[in-house]
């Protein structure tokens, strides 16, 4: 049975994942896939993790929401992807409409982030830490964090998740910064900003919220990637849908979103340092498109009836054809360890070499899994490459 994830690994990326929000979970149907590994290696909660979910009044933290995603898919063997800590999008009102000195507001971020990196330290693959720091023109958003602190916010948060979870990978996340433009520009000055400051910064995640027919060209991804892996730090598609235009779409335009997102998918392998590609999510039933976009639409992989579509089929081709040509693209690319920026402030995530599962055959390629709780042993790591625990749930070869 070919399968996302299975395919994606094969061929050198270290996931192929999904979100999962709430209300789905209560889908039997739709739970069989999001929560089989070998379909979606790496699952990020669509909203549970959120300030407005977590932290609702101040000082008062739940986290069941979080948890009843979290919990299945460690049960699944599957990563996680942590989403996200500091956002001006549901963030409760007594954050966004405080009256907040520098010191206070920097009391209350460091709670909060303090607080929910602990509660899943040791679980999480990454954590997007900032969220959509700069608005569509790439300028700064004027929330209630730079307001008061200035672009001071985006390290801060940083080093307070640092410091929490010095395991986690430390992301920043933000969409239309997949192609050159000012966006692009201002995502690697925050970038460059968070290592000037001296403070850990892991990861870049790039949304790649694309429309049907307008995603841009695989070269230009290819560039934009290129432009935050040049600083050292490693990227992802956290959040990967192409939308219709207009539903329901025609069979041609189906074809069309098929090649649009092995455009993405074939980016993504052809760069050293991409690590993976998340949807969000799989399912056109929970997708967040046709609320935000009138209109538009069918985005997902699965349609609402949970039936494959033409983009899971190319995607699947394509990955395939990667894995089995000579010198797969992505196994060969990815030769170096995810870059850490390890500071003065910081401690540097502990990547022990005690291995989490052996096996005799050397079989496992660089950056695949080879080991944590729930993963069945396939082999062992293929020289010269070392079965490294990340944390209690994932072992990788390095
Ligand atoms: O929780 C309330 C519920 O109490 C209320 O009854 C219901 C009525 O509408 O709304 C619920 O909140 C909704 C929330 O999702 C949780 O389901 C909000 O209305 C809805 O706007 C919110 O949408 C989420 C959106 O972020 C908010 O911006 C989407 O589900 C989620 O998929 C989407 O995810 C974002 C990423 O986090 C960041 N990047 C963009 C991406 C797509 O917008």
């Amino acid at each position: 049975m070919v399968s996302l994830n299975s395919l994606a690994k094969g061929a050198g990326l270290l996931y192929f994942g999904t979100a999962v929000d709430n209300p789905s979970l209560s889908n039997s149907a739709y739970t069989a896939i999001a929560f089989n590994s070998s379909e979606f290696g790496q699952i990020t909660p669509a909203n549970g993790q959120k300030w407005d979910s977590v932290e609702p009044s101040q000082n008062t933290f739940n986290y069941a929401n979080g948890d009843a995603i979290t919990t299945k898919a460690q049960a699944a063997g599957q990563i996680l992807r942590c989403h996200n800590l500091v956002w001006y999008n549901q963030l409760p009102s007594w954050v966004s409409g405080g009256s907040w000195t520098t010191s206070t507001l920097q009391s209350v971020i460091t709670t909060h982030i303090t607080n929910e990196v602990t509660h899943y330290k040791g679980k999480c693959y990454a954590w997007d830490v900032v969220n959509e720091a700069l608005d569509d023109s790439g300028n700064y958003r004027t929330d209630v964090f730079y307001n008061i602190l200035g672009t001071s916010y985006i390290p801060f948060a940083f080093n307070a998740a640092a410091a929490a979870d010095p395991s986690a990978k430390l992301y920043y996340n933000d969409y239309n910064i997949e192609y050159a433009g000012a966006k692009l520009t201002a995502a690697i000055n925050i970038v460059k900003g968070i290592q000037s400051a001296g403070v850990k910064i892991d990861g870049v995640g790039l949304q790649g919220h694309f429309i049907v027919g307008s995603t841009p060209s695989k070269a230009s991804l290819i560039s934009a990637l290129q432009s935050f892996t040049a600083l050292g730090v490693e990227v992802a598609y956290t959040e990967l849908d192409v939308r219709q235009s207009s539903v329901p779409a025609s069979a041609s335009a189906q074809q069309q979103q098929a090649t649009d997102y092995v455009t993405v998918v074939s980016a993504c392998l052809s760069v050293k340092d991409c690590v993976g590609v998340t949807v969000w999510d799989f399912d056109d039933q929970y997708s967040w498109v046709p609320s935000t976009f009138s209109g538009s639409g069918e985005a997902d992989l699965w349609s609402s009836n949970l039936v494959k579509k033409p983009a899971y089929t190319s995607i699947a081709s394509f990955l395939k054809s990667a894995a089995t040509a000579p010198g797969a693209t992505a196994t060969s690319s990815l030769t170096t360890a995810a870059s850490t920026i390890t500071t003065s402030v910081t401690t540097a995530p502990s990547i022990t070499s005690a291995p989490a599962t052996t096996a005799a055959v050397g079989t496992i390629g660089h950056w695949n899994q080879c080991g944590g709780q729930g993963f069945a042993s396939a082999g062992a790591c293929a020289s010269p490459y070392t079965c490294s625990t990340i944390n209690t749930y994932y072992a990788q070869c390095l």
